[in-house]
């Protein structure tokens, strides 16, 4: 064979080509009939071997250039038919499953807002930090027996308490007995009270600290882990109406417009007066009655949320804060809790919160 002859059968196949294209049937059957493993190219290309020496180069670049040509006709020519013969533009479309954050995270992320509003600043402090922020610095000695409620992981390192040197300008070494010792697990996020006052040094303080916590209970409405967030406002003339004003200002935000929060004598170590607060139920306008019966999800017109209080004195000193001169307020509790009732939801069962189950969670 020479050039002449592989040309002339070049310009065959480009003119059978032309006519299967016109003829309009289907474009892959073209394709594989001229680029397929035994398709009409492979059969010319086959050819280069009886080409002569010489003229062999020549007679590639024509190949190359036809196997070019070929795959641009045909792409083009797929471009255009198939849109039309297979697509229905008309049927509605399938949207593409989107994810969302897990309700806690939701959660977190509403509560931080609503306190940003009003001047606070999110923090966060260790989940494992020494005893001394988690307790004793709360007004709570080694042996006291409020610790009991809490429940603590502590974890087996050694105790550093030695290591650590005063230092009046270096606010984590203020404490030379204290800084150091025993690591637990949090088990509540007033860890985080002391820890800023540190941080910062001095008033004004308005914190929001939202963070993972632990304690030794499992069962059905308890999990090892679970979070709280916790305020801190620390001033000149601070009291206890700021503090009201501050949970009113929470429920209504949190739970629609109307809900109210009611604070009722207690005890905690690290706060003087301490509260329990309650929040009003929004289902049954905090009235405990529904469609004429009581109310199912509160019995009362209230639900418990959690504790507060004006800051002890002696917590203030333990942050390096003159309780002659400041005064504050704190509040804390759980994350699950406020969430789970804001969707009205009795859960039987707290642990589906941290279950895999699609069912459950798509449902926030
Ligand atoms: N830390 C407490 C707990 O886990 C809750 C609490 C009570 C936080 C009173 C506070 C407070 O800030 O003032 O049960």
């Amino acid at each position: 064979m020479n050039l002449e002859q592989l040309n002339s059968q070049i310009q065959d196949l480009k003119t059978n080509l032309e006519k299967d294209l016109e003829s309009a049937s289907d474009i892959a059957n073209i394709s594989t009939k001229y680029l397929g493993k035994k398709g009409e190219f492979k059969k010319i290309a086959k050819e280069i071997k009886n080409i002569d020496a010489k003229s062999r180069g020549e007679a590639g670049k024509l190949l190359n250039q036809l196997k070019i040509n070929l795959q641009k006709q045909l792409s083009q020519a797929s471009n255009i038919q198939s849109p039309v013969s297979n697509i229905d533009l008309t049927i509605p479309g399938k949207k593409p499953a989107v994810g969302h954050m897990h309700p806690i995270s939701q959660a977190m992320e509403e509560i931080t807002h609503i306190f940003e509003q009003i001047g606070f600043t999110r923090v966060r402090y260790p989940e494992a930090d020494w005893d001394w922020y988690a307790f004793e610095a709360l007004n709570m000695p080694p042996s006291h027996p409020a610790r009991d409620e809490w429940e603590t992981f502590f974890i087996d390192i050694p105790d550093t308490t030695k290591e650590i040197v005063y230092d009046e300008n270096n606010p984590r070494k203020r404490h030379p007995s204290k800084a150091g010792g025993k690591v637990v697990l949090t088990p509540h996020t007033s860890n985080g009270q002391v820890r800023e006052m540190e941080r910062l040094g001095k008033p004004p303080i308005r914190m929001i600290n939202i963070a993972r916590c632990y304690r030794r209970q499992q069962d059905a409405t308890h999990t090892q882990m679970f979070h709280q967030f916790e305020g801190l406002v620390v001033d000149k003339g601070i009291n206890i109406q700021h503090l009201k004003g501050t949970l009113d200002y929470f429920a209504s935000e949190f739970y629609g417009l109307g809900t109210k929060s009611r604070i009722r004598p207690f005890h905690f170590q690290f706060t003087e007066p301490s509260f329990e607060v309650d929040f009003s139920c929004h289902i049954c306008a905090g009235t405990g009655i529904k469609n004429g019966e009581k109310c199912k999800f509160c019995k009362s017109g209230w639900h418990e949320v959690g504790g507060a209080g004006m800051v002890h004195p002696n917590v203030l000193k333990a942050g390096g804060i003159d309780p002659e001169e400041y005064t504050g307020f704190a509040f804390g509790w759980g994350i699950e809790r406020t969430y789970t009732l804001k969707e009205g939801l009795n859960i039987d069962d707290i642990r589906l919160i941290y279950g895999s189950d699609m069912r459950f969670l798509e449902q926030f």
